[in-house]
């Protein structure tokens, strides 16, 4: 299996900074790159969650609360098909179609421990510390009844402190992603549930 550091550190163009793909061209990828409905739906949930948190607690503009929306939308875009080269395909991607360099930066530090880009803006930040905290709150939302109709915060805390539930989730990647932001790990899954539970 192949590294999957990415083993630079510049991406994408700047001369192309405002450019993003259409919501018909992202949701073409989509369908084309990611035929997992599971998968699929997890990257609308973190692209629901960025987009809600560049509005709401950014205070960002609509073009720009857009862009964090398709770093969201397309970060695990090539996980499915290239799970070995993962990352490095969607980026190669998103600079043959000369997208916002920003969105693709943020992409290719979604993963530092992975793919050893460092995330440096708020957007990439954010990505980081939402994409393994949205699967994981997700996941124990799946295993409720009511799903997350009364889903509070102390108990995704309470499974996050079971190694053993969705064991696949990386608690060292979460801590480390909140010690990088000025919010707490509570005020982000509350955030997480208001805003991911209308995605399906
Ligand atoms: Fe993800």
């Amino acid at each position: 299996m192949s590294t999957r550091n990415l083993g630079r550190s510049v991406f994408g163009n700047p001369a192309n900074t405002g450019n993003l793909l259409t919501p018909e061209e992202a949701n073409c990828l989509l369908e084309d790159w990611v035929p997992n409905d599971r998968l699929r739906l997890h990257m609308r949930q973190v692209a629901a969650n960025m987009k809600a948190w560049a509005l709401e607690k950014e205070g960002t503009d609509e073009l720009t609360a857009r862009k964090w929306e398709q770093a969201g939308l397309l970060h695990d875009a090539d996980w499915e098909r290239y799970p070995d080269d993962h990352c490095r395909i969607i980026i190669e991607e998103l600079e043959r179609r000369n997208i916002d360099p920003h969105i693709i930066h943020c992409i290719a530090s979604h993963g530092p421990s992975v793919f050893g880009i460092e995330p440096v803006t708020k957007m990439d930040k954010m990505i980081y510390a939402i994409d393994e905290l949205s699967g994981f709150i997700h996941a124990a939302a799946l295993i409720r009844p009511t799903l997350y109709e009364g889903l509070e915060v102390k108990s995704v805390l309470k499974r996050l402190k079971n190694p053993s539930f969705a064991a696949q989730v990386s608690r060292n990647d979460i801590n480390d992603a909140i010690s990088r932001i000025e919010v707490s790990l509570d005020e982000l899954i509350q955030f997480i549930i208001d805003h991911q539970k209308m995605v399906s």
